[in-house]
């Protein structure tokens, strides 16, 4: 008898049974990370290059100088059945390198060695000064049409689709840091618009820490982790940038929207995005007015709770970044409305007294509203990280005719200060020449020569004028950038600020009054951990006082928090109207790619799971089945074991079963398991509905599932919902996720 059989038998029986797993998890589920299951064994034999997974794109083939190629994208990637040296020639071996003898020295002719290590030890490029960690996304741009009426620009016309890029980020972390720190979100677009790329860079936060650009490298050494230990990473909770923003009080009103929930979104599809600096609009008859854009989620304002963050940082620290792929991946593609403020372009540069040149000052929706002018949807996530988010350069320069800048102190530095960073973060001169950053409109400059150079001009006069190029490239009128002749008031050349730039407090005040009860909960809490966090008692207090001129309120219980009396304010405090629009609480807002996780007891029957899973997919949610261990349990994949799973990655948990304590549920394999005492029910499943619970996340159980509510002590409690069946509790779960949380469970102290 061949004794080799049944090993093989029982090796199909696996192999078969791993594949219907790699099978289900790839087909439904987000995350999977080829396009097709991988084997068990290393593949001896090429089947040719595996296609790239379906969501993913790349940037458009185009030449240097922005003509189309017409070449696939996948023309770009080497991605081939056999492996070759940089220059094409196919290669034998690359698991050893060339010796004098299997125990002898590297010989010095190994050239495949030498290119292979050569390359690799300089993979490395500087990452971002400040934004280096971030996540980008494709997408496409619709205009409305309803822009034309103020601005030429041809990408806002009607029906109008333009290819963009997007990339999101935090500013003060190192490239690999953790997503949800508090901090705040960079929000740049390019729009690969016909008449010129226009790039949009914009922030989550509507205002600036300082007023004028010379103060961006002292308030970034502030933020950024100190100098001698180089800690603490990617947050404001240390001395150095409490000691800066309390001397440097302009920087109040940016310091507390960081405070607030807004530092700490719950996904980049649930941020606001903000132009801050006013910009110009020009129309095709030359007229101007004033803008500030803004971009509005289509899923609303949503925000992290602080401990779901700090545990978010440990648990996935990669939490923005893989939220954006699964959900782009999943179909739920994110979606953003553009939308202008307009002001009309006086002398004055104000609108209702707020100086519109000053990026620390918002103009409230109630007094301007936000006019609605096209749509973002991102529905490509890259193919190569490096060659797409971490090679994409903004820049504010980057302005097609119709758009123009103002004298906004801090817009006109930054128009200097992203191209000079950028000779040396991407090596050169001709960054604009990398895939993601071509233009798709015609490129025709005298640019010439330079490290890195892709083009290969023709013509021998790159120079005007000239008669050898046919006197070409001519200058037009026709659709061309329109330098505005604004007029500047004459005066004497100064290092100085307008007056109007004086008030810090204001409008911190205008905000603080905006804010629900829970919001400026979390607001009193985030500044007491932060100051909490510094040494400095002198740093505290001053930071205490500006508190002082914001609110009396606030400053009392931060105050208290940190044990140290409140100060009385040193300014009047400013007599203003809250505006609502600022607050993120009292809306309803779709469910679209909203994760939902979903307990299963495999001891007892699973044929109410299957129906309620369809339902979640076809809320457009995605359920993520959590199961005492891996693999498949009545043909469904399980995503997330106990083991593996952390409320934190869950909007709202759904609870089929009970399942008893697994047989990994020791304090030793599982720091989780000895978190809570339950002996009927596995302690990881209760910590998990202990935790969805504290963080005022919808929760609903139906069947034996009513056993883990019990168990955690919170059934009957507001936004935790029993039911018949599964699919009675999901469709009242989802209702409670269209406010985002429930918001009762967090009783607020202050008005
Ligand atoms: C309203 C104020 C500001 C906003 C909204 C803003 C926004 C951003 C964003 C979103 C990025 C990331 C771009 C990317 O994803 O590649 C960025 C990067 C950067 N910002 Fe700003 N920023 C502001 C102020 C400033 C100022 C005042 C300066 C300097 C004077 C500055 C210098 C830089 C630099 C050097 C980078 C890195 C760019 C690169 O390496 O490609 N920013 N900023």
């Amino acid at each position: 008898m061949d004794s080799s059989k049944p090993v093989k038998a029982v090796k199909d029986v696996v192999e078969a049974a791993a594949a219907k797993v790699a099978e289900a998890l790839t087909s439904e589920v987000p995350g999977a990370p080829g396009s097709a299951p991988a084997t068990v064994d290393e593949p001896t034999a090429p089947k040719g290059p595996l296609p790239p997974k379906k969501e993913q794109g790349a940037p458009d083939t185009r030449t240097p100088t922005g003509a189309e190629t017409g070449a696939p994208a996948e023309s770009k990637g080497q991605q081939g059945a056999f492996l070759t040296t940089s220059q094409g020639a196919r290669l034998r071996d690359t698991d050893h390198s060339l010796k004098a003898g299997p125990r002898g020295p590297i010989l010095l002719q190994d050239h495949h060695f030498r290119e292979k290590i050569t390359h690799f030890d300089h993979e490395r490029i500087p990452e971002r000064v400040v934004h280096a960690r971030g996540a980008g996304a494709h997408g496409v741009f619709t205009g409305y049409g309803a822009a034309q009426k103020v601005t030429k620009a041809g990408f806002l016309a009607k029906g109008k689709e333009t290819p963009v890029f997007v990339r999101f980020s935090t500013v003060l972390g190192s490239r690999g840091s953790a997503d949800t720190v508090r901090d705040t979100r960079g929000f740049a677009t390019k729009f690969y618009t016909d008449e010129g790329t226009f790039d949009l860079v914009a922030n989550n936060i509507p205002v600036f820490f300082i007023q004028d650009a010379i103060k961006f490298p002292d308030i970034i050494h502030a933020g950024k982790p100190h100098p001698d230990r180089e800690i603490p990473q990617a947050q404001s909770a240390h001395d150095t940038f409490w000691d800066f923003v309390s001397l440097h009080t302009e920087a109040q009103h940016h310091t507390i929207w960081n405070m607030s929930d807004r530092g700490i979104p719950r996904s980049y599809r649930t941020m606001e995005g903000f132009g801050v600096h006013t910009f110009r609009l020009v129309d095709a008859a030359g007229e101007t007015v004033l803008v500030k854009f803004h971009w509005k989620p289509k899923l609303g304002v949503h925000s992290l709770d602080w401990e779901e963050a700090q545990i978010a940082a440990g648990v996935d620290p990669d939490f923005h970044r893989r939220d954006l792929y699964d959900a782009i991946e999943a179909g739920a593609f994110p979606e953003w409305e553009l939308g202008i403020q307009v002001f009309p372009d006086t002398p004055e540069e104000t609108f209702a007294g707020i100086d519109l040149l000053d990026p620390t000052k918002i103009v409230p929706e109630e007094l301007a509203p936000v006019q609605p002018v096209g749509k973002l949807v991102l529905n490509r996530t890259p193919r190569n990280f490096f060659a797409e988010t971490e090679q994409v350069a903004f820049h504010l320069g980057h302005l097609p005719p119709g758009i123009d800048v103002t004298n906004d102190p801090l817009l006109q530095g930054r128009l200097f200060s992203y191209v000079d960073t950028q000779l040396t973060r991407l090596g050169g001169p001709n960054f604009s020449q990398i895939p993601i950053n071509r233009p798709h409109a015609p490129v025709n400059d005298m640019l010439r020569d330079g490290f890195h150079q892709h083009a290969v001009h023709a013509g021998v006069a790159p120079y005007r004028p000239n008669s050898l190029d046919g006197g070409n490239p001519f200058t037009t009128e026709e659709n061309a950038f329109l330098d505005l002749p604004v007029v500047v008031a004459e005066a004497p050349k100064v290092r100085a600020n307008p007056a109007s730039f004086d008030d810090h407090y204001s409008q911190v005040r205008l905000f603080w009054l905006s804010m629900s009860p829970v919001e400026k909960e979390h607001i009193i809490r985030a500044y007491t951990f932060e100051l909490g966090k510094c040494y400095e008692q002198a740093i505290k207090e001053r930071q205490l006082q500006c508190l002082a001129n914001i609110d009396p309120v606030l400053c009392a219980e931060v105050a208290k928090g940190l044990g140290l009396p409140a100060p009385e304010p040193t300014v009047p405090l400013a007599d203003v109207h809250p505006s609502p629009a600022l607050s993120q609480i009292g809306r309803m807002w779709p469910a679209d790619g909203r994760l939902i996780g979903i307990v299963v007891d495999p001891a007892v029957g699973l044929d109410d799971v299957g129906p309620v899973r369809r339902a979640v997919f076809a809320a457009g949610m995605v359920p993520l089945l959590i199961a005492p261990y891996g693999g498949v349990v009545d043909g469904m994949p399980v995503q997330r074991t106990f083991a593996t799973a952390r409320s934190v990655e869950f909007d709202a948990i759904l609870v089929a079963g009970a399942p008893a304590p697994a047989a990994d549920a020791l304090p030793v394999r599982d720091a989780k398991a000895g978190a809570a005492g339950s002996l009927a029910v596995d302690p990881r499943v209760v910590l998990l509905v202990d935790e969805a619970w504290r963080h005022a996340k919808a929760i609903g159980a139906w069947g034996n599932g009513l056993t883990v509510l019990q168990e955690a002590g919170v059934a009957g409690t507001p936004g935790v919902v029993t039911a018949e069946s599964g699919e009675d509790a999901l469709t009242a779960v989802q209702q409670l996720l269209a406010a985002h949380r429930v918001w009762e469970r967090f009783p607020a102290s202050v008005a």
